[in-house]
């Protein structure tokens, strides 16, 4: 068996919380353009649809601020086993939902549930992770989300033929189902090393990093070192750290915690979720009429955004952050830009009847705005999408890992909840200017990466502490890092040669 089979299981095991994730945001995608979906709720107005699409996200945002704590005190093995049971709860109250309130009460519930699998999930993964390989299984959490919103597309696809309510019920319910396999998958799952050290519990933490680095050998040379770390790690932290929230704001973590803040809130800035949320009425815009064409167009987006992800799930730890999300950016940025142009140039807006706006564009213009929108899609996933969830969980010290991803985790969901809210008011009444904005804020971000954010490819997690605490200009601070590397290289020479 191969050495890192086990740590790929548990990040495998792990990653359906992502699949719950994607699902759940996924879902209602289509279902907001079913009609017995509409006429049981009485037809939304663009305001309500926004408000049931992003009560998810407000719940989510309150889930991942709670996690911090919770992750911290019983786990991050308990806090994704109780979110499973949460999630269970919240999906059957959407899916037996009487009113609107009933459905906005589930989507919130199962929304507190997301947004602790969310942060807890990466934290976890990062933690049993070797750091050779801790972006590719960090990713796997990335790829099932990707998984669960293609499954929830093509779902909501078969059972829009229903004739009857079940159309939308049943899409809604079915997700109990892999939210029970992950509760129960995950009482063969180990907790993490990191977080037995910090519970004092350096025995149990030992034996795991067998199991996970070296087939349960538990004096393989590569665990004790590991283990030894850890320890290390932890001991220093606890003679220099306090643990409140405040020393977020405080040095070394300050800087941190701008970076992660930052990177998640661009994550969304990204506008990936306008297409994910609302795809299915911009297909329609674009002039894919006809209730199936814009629904297959939407399943296509699943399987491009899923496809997409896989080269970042191969070699993320090869390219580096910098390069990946630089690359990224250039290509939201461009894609946005051409369907930007295509459109603002040829549109000819009409209304419905039922007041769903159409923007008349040539074939042309149309089938470049389609392709535009499956091209970015293909940069985000290749870059934003993984390494969004990336950064922030292997950037901060074991203390300050669990309240810190919470703050960063939190920051993705409030962006993701106001553009879910503004986003289907922008798409009518500014058109292509959205697509304006979008390009914009990529192309700002390339200079943000390129000047703040430091390559942490391959690090250990206790690394960090080196990377993080020189100039806050990372493009100024490659020298002093070199440097660091040659002396590390040259402490390990030494010892070889003391050895020999
Ligand atoms: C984002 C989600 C998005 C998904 C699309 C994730 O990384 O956080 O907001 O819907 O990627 O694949």
């Amino acid at each position: 068996m191969g050495k890192n089979f086990q740590a790929y299981f548990v990040g495998a095991v792990s990653a359906l919380g992502g699949f719950l994730f994607g699902y759940d945001i996924g879902v209602m995608s289509s279902i907001l353009e079913m009609e017995y979906w509409k006429v049981y709720f009485n037809r939304p107005s663009s305001v309500e649809v926004g408000v049931i699409v992003s009560l998810l996200t407000a719940g989510c945002f309150v889930g991942s601020l709670a996690a911090g704590w919770i992750a911290d005190k019983f786990s991050r093995k308990r806090t994704i086993m109780a979110s499973s049971l949460v999630f269970c709860l919240g999906a059957a109250i959407q899916c037996g939902s009487r009113n609107r309130g009933m459905l906005i009460a589930g989507r919130f519930v199962a929304g507190l549930a997301v947004g602790c699998l969310s942060m807890a999930v990466p934290v976890f993964q990062s933690e049993i992770a070797p750091a050779h390989i801790r972006g590719r299984l960090v990713s796997l959490q990335q790829w099932a989300i990707t998984w669960g919103l293609l499954i929830a597309f093509w779902i909501d696809y078969g059972c829009h033929f229903i004739d009857s309510d079940a159309s939308w019920r049943i899409p809604m319910g079915i997700q109990i189902v892999p939210a029970l396999i992950l509760f129960v998958a995950m009482f063969f799952i180990p907790y993490s090393p990191r977080w037995l050290v910090d519970h004092d519990q350096a025995e149990k933490a030992h034996q795991v990093l067998a199991r996970l680095r070296a087939n349960g050998d538990i004096n393989a040379p590569e665990v004790l070192a590991e283990l030894e770390e850890i320890k290390e790690a932890v001991r220093v932290e606890r003679e220099t750290a306090v643990r409140s929230y405040m020393d977020l704001l405080r040095f070394p973590i300050r800087r941190r915690i701008i970076l992660g803040v930052a990177i998640q809130a661009l994550q969304q800035l990204t506008g990936i979720n306008v297409i994910m949320y609302y795809a299915t009425s911009i297909f329609k815009q674009s002039g894919l009429t006809g209730d199936n064409a814009s629904l297959i167009a939407q399943g296509v987006n699943g399987v491009v955004n899923m496809l997409a992800t896989v080269p970042a799930i191969l070699w993320i730890d090869r390219w580096g952050r910098r390069k990946t999300l630089i690359f990224g950016s250039l290509g939201c940025g461009l894609t946005y830009f051409i369907k930007a142009v295509a459109t603002g140039a040829t549109q000819h807006k009409t209304y419905d009847e039922d007041g769903s706006l159409n923007l008349n564009l040539p074939k042309g213009a149309s089938y470049l705005a389609i392709v535009m929108m499956y091209l970015f899609v293909v940069s985000f996933a290749m870059s934003w999408g993984p390494i969004g969830w990336i950064y922030p969980s292997e950037i901060f010290p074991m203390h300050m890992r669990s309240k810190a991803n919470s703050i960063t985790t939190a920051s993705n969901w409030l962006f993701n909840f106001v553009i879910g809210l503004v986003a289907p008011i922008l798409i009518k009444k500014i058109t292509w200017g959205l697509d304006l904005i979008f390009a914009i804020i990529m192309f700002a971000s390339v200079g943000i990466i390129y000047l703040f954010f430091p390559e942490t490819k391959n690090r250990s997690l206790e690394e960090m502490e080196v990377i993080f605490t020189g100039s806050a200009w990372a493009h100024k601070d490659r020298k002093r890092i070199d440097e660091y590397d040659i002396t590390v290289q040259h402490n390990i020479d030494a010892k070889a040669a003391d050895k020999s």
